[in-house]
């Protein structure tokens, strides 16, 4: 079983963005501006990040000209992405789960792997209702997940990571349809332990709860390339998706 509302918690906290500061920047500005080059967006379009944690991705896009909106449910990411807020550039804390503004962003973007979270199939689907409800008719919907079919091949896998002088002991395995990692290490004496849980869903599955939204995939990507899905090789599976 998933430890309810741990996401809560973890993305919050001083620890995950440390465990997590080695991000590759260029690939992900590289993934953007092939996206805004494929699908000849307009400056000017207004776009919504959801779970943009600091806002990398938000912040960069609004250099390009777009009105940039990034939501989270994390406090501290929030706080810390609203100090490069602008004009073109808002941050506000929210939960995905919830709609934030219905009918008005031309594009909705959820990016590495900002999905997969939830306990309930309940929430999986109001989750992605509340994407489809934040866009426009025609909106476009960008969905970047992992391919779990590849991922689960590796699994499972044992590593050590020390970062700032703080050793995180690192198990990542299978169970109960989760893609689960436990993360132990100790700081200043005191022992922690997190679990961070993806759930294992397959494009199939994704499909069904676009569809019961009212979106539909028009393109299906496996890497930030932006080369073909293929469920054996690809790493991502980025769904490109318009709201009918
Ligand atoms: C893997 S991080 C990715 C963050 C960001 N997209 C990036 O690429 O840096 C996942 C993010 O999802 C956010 N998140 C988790 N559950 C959420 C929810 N229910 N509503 C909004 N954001 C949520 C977390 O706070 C975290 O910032």
């Amino acid at each position: 079983m998933v430890d309810k509302e741990w996401f809560k918690e973890w993305f919050d906290s001083h620890y995950y963005h440390l465990l997590y500061q080695s991000r590759d920047e260029k690939e992900a500005h590289q993934f953007i501006q092939r996206l805004i080059g494929r699908f000849a967006l307009k400056k000017g379009l207004k776009i919504i990040d959801i779970a943009c944690g600091k806002g990398r991705h938000s912040k960069f896009i609004s250099t390009l000209g777009f009105d940039v909106t990034g939501i989270d449910l994390s406090a501290e990411s929030i706080t810390y992405a609203q100090k490069d807020e602008n004009k073109n550039l808002h941050f506000a804390r929210h939960d995905m789960r919830e709609v934030f503004r219905p009918n008005y962003f031309d594009v909705a973007l959820n990016l590495f792997t900002s999905f997969g979270y939830f306990e309930s199939e309940e929430e999986n689907k109001k989750a992605i209702q509340a994407m489809a409800d934040n866009l426009v008719r025609q909106g476009h919907l960008v969905i970047d997940f992992l391919n779990v079919k590849k991922v689960i091949k590796t699994l499972p896998v044992k590593e050590q990571k020390t970062i700032e002088n703080i050793t995180f002991n690192i198990e990542k395995f299978l169970a109960n349809g989760y893609i689960t990692k436990e993360i132990a290490f100790d700081d200043e004496g005191r022992a922690f332990h997190f679990t961070e849980y993806v759930k294992n869903i397959q494009l199939h599955q994704f499909q069904e709860y676009l569809n019961l939204s009212g979106l539909e995939i028009i393109h299906t990507f496996g890497d930030y390339h932006l080369n073909s899905f293929d469920e054996t090789t690809s790493d991502r599976l980025i769904l490109i998706c318009k709201k009918n």
